[in-house]
């Protein structure tokens, strides 16, 4: 028999978000980093830590998969672990999570499974922090962008960040006040120190680190995924290297068809030149462009995105794709580098047209773009003239987050 602690400190693990932003592909805390998904190492770090029991929060559908992380987490600690189904919100998942917390607990933290690296030592910091204050505990770290107020575009002023921090997970509360706090809350509140304090209870700050960020985007995930390759425990590795850049690779190839509409390639309308068909204008060179950055950040494909589900699509012209496209890889986190564009077809000729259709794909893309053609020796389909063929590659850039 192992000898259980006296349960004092329980950590409440929120892991029933869907993780929207994330898109990958499963609820975020059930996504892999590597190996493992994002709840596994979260609750590697909530192990190592000096608690007593661990409850996960896990969407209604992945109850029994948090269950399979937990126990390979817990080893012979499994007796500290349970499971419950979240809520709609995040402050209804915490709920529902307090629920299950042991009678005699008298610390309860609360910590989002998204932070997955958050180390160990800021869990016995925050827990520290509640014994010997008997107030509200949060991790926080300094910001250290230059904030504006902005309205319409607008700076109105500058903010002296000085009086700022940036809030992080576990946050640490005195059980009983926490419990009533939450009863007791009626808005939905941006993190629990804001429930806490809106039922008038203290809180104060303890240092936070930067490994405790949150993943949110496929850029934060891959930003884990480096710092986790690194071997040397991450911080130091984090700091030395900046983010590595993606390449992603696309290819399209459209038939001629019977010439019924003017031929639309590179962005450009080419009067004269035989049609491609195609669901969409048929633009064989905008759509390996937009498979390529697409893929470089790892959103799937031009299918995902604008398939033949999306009628609104249809027989749309390239370069609203790549606009889209420049959107999506954003909303990731992302910025396109550039994107290298290889034609091969006999018709139509590109050398009087390529700065031109160089010109119009760069600014639907918002980063250099640029053309090459070829003709294949008379070998192939589009040696015989029965299509065109076009391979893009793109590299594209994580934004830093500061
Ligand atoms: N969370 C939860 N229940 C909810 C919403 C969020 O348990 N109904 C958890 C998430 O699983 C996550 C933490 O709260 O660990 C922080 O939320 P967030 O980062 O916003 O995650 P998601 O809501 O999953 O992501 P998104 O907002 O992109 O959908
Ligand atoms: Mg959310």
């Amino acid at each position: 028999m192992s000898v259980i602690p006296v349960p004092r400190v329980a950590v409440v693990v929120v892991a029933a978000g869907s993780g929207t932003r994330l898109a990958g592909g499963a609820p975020k805390a059930f996504v892999g980093i590597d190996a493992h998904t994002i709840l596994r190492h979260s609750l590697q770090r909530v192990f190592a830590a000096p608690v007593a029991q661990v409850v996960v929060v896990a969407p209604a559908d992945r109850v029994g998969d948090a269950l399979t992380d937990a126990r390979s987490v817990a080893g012979d600690r499994v007796d500290l672990v349970s499971v419950v189904a979240g809520g709609a919100s995040r402050q209804a998942s915490v709920a529902a999570g307090l629920g299950a917390v042991w009678a005699d607990v008298e610390i309860v933290l609360v910590h989002d499974a998204a932070r997955a690296l958050t180390p160990p030592e800021v869990f016995a910091r925050v827990i520290a922090a509640v014994e010997t204050s008997g107030s509200g505990v949060i991790p926080a770290r300094p910001v250290v962008d230059t904030l504006k107020r902005v309205t319409d575009g607008r700076i109105v002023e500058a903010v002296d960040r000085s009086q700022l921090a940036a809030a992080q997970t576990p946050q640490g509360f005195p059980r009983a006040a926490l419990d009533a706090a939450y009863a007791a809350a009626g808005a939905d509140h941006t993190d629990d120190a804001a429930l806490f304090a809106a039922a008038g209870h203290p809180l104060q700050v303890v240092d936070g680190d930067d490994l405790a960020f949150k993943i949110t985007t496929p850029a934060d995930l891959e930003r884990a995924r480096h710092l986790l390759g690194g071997g040397d425990g991450g911080a130091a590795h984090e700091r030395a290297r900046p983010q590595a850049p993606r390449v992603g690779v696309g290819t399209d190839v459209h038939a001629f068809g019977d010439g019924e509409h003017e031929l639309r390639l590179a962005g450009l309308a080419w009067p004269g030149e035989r049609a491609l068909r195609g669901h969409s204008d048929g633009d064989a060179v905008a759509h390996a462009i937009v498979d390529a950055v697409l893929a470089a950040a790892g959103l799937g494909d031009i299918g995902t995105h604008f398939g033949t589900d999306r009628p609104e699509y249809a027989g749309a012209d390239g370069t609203v794709f790549l606009r889209r496209v420049r959107e999506l890889v954003g909303d990731a986190g992302f910025a396109v580098g550039n994107v290298s564009v290889q034609v091969q077809a006999n018709r139509p000729r590109f050398a009087a047209r390529r700065a031109e259709a160089e010109a119009v794909l760069s600014a639907a893309l918002g980063a250099p773009v640029t053309v090459t053609a070829t003709t294949t020796d008379g070998l192939g389909f589009t040696g015989r003239g029965a299509g065109v063929s076009a391979t893009a590659v793109a590299l594209v850039v994580p934004l830093s987050r500061g």
